[in-house]
């Protein structure tokens, strides 16, 4: 069911600090950060070949990664998301293996303007897990 591994997120504490050091000790391709109002998050995209990773930093009151960064005061590793084809089928399955999807159980527009759900973490080895639809032409999304 699930396709490419869409990005991994990472809160960090200093979101200045953590771009520099994917860019300069690690050689990546960052952006600069990227203000989510509507996500109570500052995300600087960091883009590999394969895949991204998201370096988030609490935006505003009530961010969902404020609590995170206060019991991880370091940062760590927050999420990881996969993509679906179809995230309506995406979610009646896992209902039916039993797994939680978070909050009302309906996909929201994400990050990306994208549909996407998450799965609770204890269904999941500990990792909590977003879906997204994405709809790809080329085939290796096709893999079911
Ligand atoms: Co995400």
């Amino acid at each position: 069911m699930i396709g490419r591994l869409n990005h991994v997120a990472i809160v960090v504490p200093d979101l200045a600090a953590a771009a520099a050091l994917y860019k300069s000790q690690l050689g990546a391709e960052v952006s600069d950060p990227v203000p989510l109002p509507d996500h109570g998050v500052t995300t600087v995209f960091v883009e590999l070949p394969n895949s991204k990773i998201e370096l988030l930093h609490p935006l505003g009151e009530g961010s969902p990664v404020a609590n995170f960064l206060s019991n991880n005061p370091a940062g760590g590793m927050h999420h990881i998301c996969y993509e679906v084809e179809d995230i309506h089928a995406a979610i009646e399955h896992l209902r039916n293996e039993g797994a939680r999807v978070l909050g009302d159980g309906k996909p929201r527009i994400g990050a990306h303007n994208l549909p996407v759900v998450f799965l609770h973490p204890k269904d999941f080895c500990g990792t909590l897990i977003e879906l997204e639809e994405v709809q790809r032409d080329d085939p290796v999304s096709q893999m079911t």
